[in-house]
């Protein structure tokens, strides 16, 4: 493999210009990247602000000694943690300004071939993060019954030929990437196999790192250490992770969401690097308890004095004058 692809300097990280901009490094801040990877945004943090401290995590020790080889020698004030990031609550040990969590898998997985997360390699079918911990994806398999595939492929891909795939894969427990993508084409046409693929080997991928329980107890976990207008950045890569940070963004009542609507890659970063072309990056600011209500009944007051001004306020009055008046003549009063 080209070693070249790996360091953070060829790297390139999705949404970077972006990731600083809201996340804001300045002068004596702590951050966390919960998803180091080949440490790219780390290094757009260091290069936006050199007087910062980062801890550092990724559940993948491998890529994680790659980063840190080409980190290291550019600043010394990174922590780097082997962990889960649903840990995160336990393992910083102080306040944080601002928090990263840039999901998924890295270019570091797709092109290492032994780590069978891509079907463009012949390799057994791995897929964990940590292969230090757990089985590998193809010996779950031969754990798994229909139904549990028929779910996972289901949930986690929204796949609609789940049940077809899932009997098939059952009854023929494929070892190797080639064998599961040639079960796929079995069943597929050529046109549009590579989108069942895609689901397929992402499903089984959610699955076997526990991606969307992570990611929730992550962000519930990454709230309580964001010092006051603190700052978390997700970027996710399908809808249903999307999914989990916008509802809880929303739901928070200690965040304050600052992106409103998903901040995308430009055309030209898509042109540049096709890998980021579903990202969608969301950033939310930690407020204290009950400021959420009085911003929105504060957003609504405004709403309101500029949708309809003195001469809305007056009709409002005279309308409900004229109602009133109603009421008491209807009733006879
Ligand atoms: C998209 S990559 C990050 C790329 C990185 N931002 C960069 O610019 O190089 C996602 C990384 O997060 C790690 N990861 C995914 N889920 C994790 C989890 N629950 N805990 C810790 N690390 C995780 C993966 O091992 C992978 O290295």
């Amino acid at each position: 493999m080209d070693e070249k692809i790996l360091t953070p300097g060829t790297h390139i990280p999705v949404l970077e210009r972006e990731v600083v901009a809201f996340l804001r490094p300045k002068t004596g801040g702590v951050y966390v990247d919960c998803t180091l990877g080949l440490g790219g945004h780390t290094l757009a943090l260091f290069n936006a602000c050199k007087d910062i401290k980062i801890y550092a995590i990724d559940a993948d020790c491998e890529s994680m000694e790659l980063a840190k080889k080409n980190l290291t020698s550019f600043n010394p004030n990174i922590n780097f943690l082997w962990s889960n990031f649903k840990e995160i609550g336990s393992i910083i040990p102080e306040k944080v300004d601002g928090i990263l969590f840039d999901l998924g898998l890295s270019s570091f997985h797709i092109d290492t071939p032994d780590r069978g997360f891509s079907h463009r390699f012949d390799s057994p079918i791995d897929m964990r993060f940590n292969r230090e911990s757990g089985l590998p994806c193809y010996k779950m398999i031969e754990k798994l019954k229909v139904d549990d595939l028929e779910f996972i492929l289901k949930e986690y891909g929204e796949e609609y030929l789940a049940r077809r795939i899932a009997r098939l894969v059952i009854e023929s427990k494929p070892k190797t990437t080639m064998e599961l993508r040639d079960i796929i084409a079995s069943i597929t046409p050529w046109k549009g196999r590579s989108k069942t693929l895609g689901r397929v080997f992402q499903a089984l991928r959610i699955f076997m790192n526990d991606e969307l329980n992570s990611l929730s107890k992550g962000l519930e976990d990454a709230t309580k250490l964001l010092k006051p207008r603190g700052r978390i950045c997700t970027i996710a890569y399908h809808s249903l992770e999307d999914r989990i940070i916008k509802r809880y963004f929303r739901t928070s009542q200690e965040l304050r969401e600052v992106t409103h609507r998903a901040v995308v890659p430009t055309d030209a970063e898509i042109e540049n690097n096709h890998r980021a072309r579903s990202a969608k990056m969301r950033c939310a600011e930690r407020i204290e308890v009950g400021e959420k209500e009085r911003l929105r009944e504060k957003g609504m007051r405004e709403r309101r004095r500029d949708r309809d001004g003195d001469w809305g306020r007056e009709r409002r009055g005279d309308e409900r004058g004229r109602r009133g008046e109603g009421e008491m003549r209807r009733r006879g009063d």
